[in-house]
């Protein structure tokens, strides 16, 4: 559904959103929304840091990759992996992001303190 200012971007696991205009990168649509991703090229498909992954139903929230984006993704983008920095929005879109490392071995713990599972904790 197009709203009339924009498109809802909404970023997963954190749940974040940003309203953004049509043809936002994701990169930039991440920044909007304050969720972190990690790049080192400047947006230029050169360091692959950006990778997100676009839920399926809602792949058509995404232009279709461009040749950089191809060459550099190859197979993964039939997985649904888009580089973030490529990626720009057409339409309401939900993309996974990769979780921080140090935030995932938390969440771990605190879902197996959550379940009694004392194994898990130590
Ligand atoms: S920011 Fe480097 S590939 Fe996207």
């Amino acid at each position: 559904m197009k709203r009339q200012k924009g498109w809802i971007v909404t970023f997963q696991p954190e749940g974040r959103t940003a309203e953004v205009m049509q043809g936002t990168s994701l990169l930039e649509a991440a920044r909007k929304a304050g969720v972190v991703l990690t790049t080192r090229c400047g947006g230029k498909a050169g360091c692959l840091m950006c990778k997100v992954k676009v839920e399926d139903q809602s792949a058509a929230g995404i232009q279709p990759p461009g040749d950089a984006e191809r060459r550099k993704l190859g197979s993964l983008l039939d997985e649904g992996v888009r580089l973030a920095c490529q990626a720009a929005v057409r339409s309401n879109v939900t993309v996974h992001t990769p979780e921080d490392p140090l935030k995932a071995a938390v969440r771990r713990r605190l879902e197996a303190a959550r379940r009694g599972d004392e194994d898990e904790l130590w």
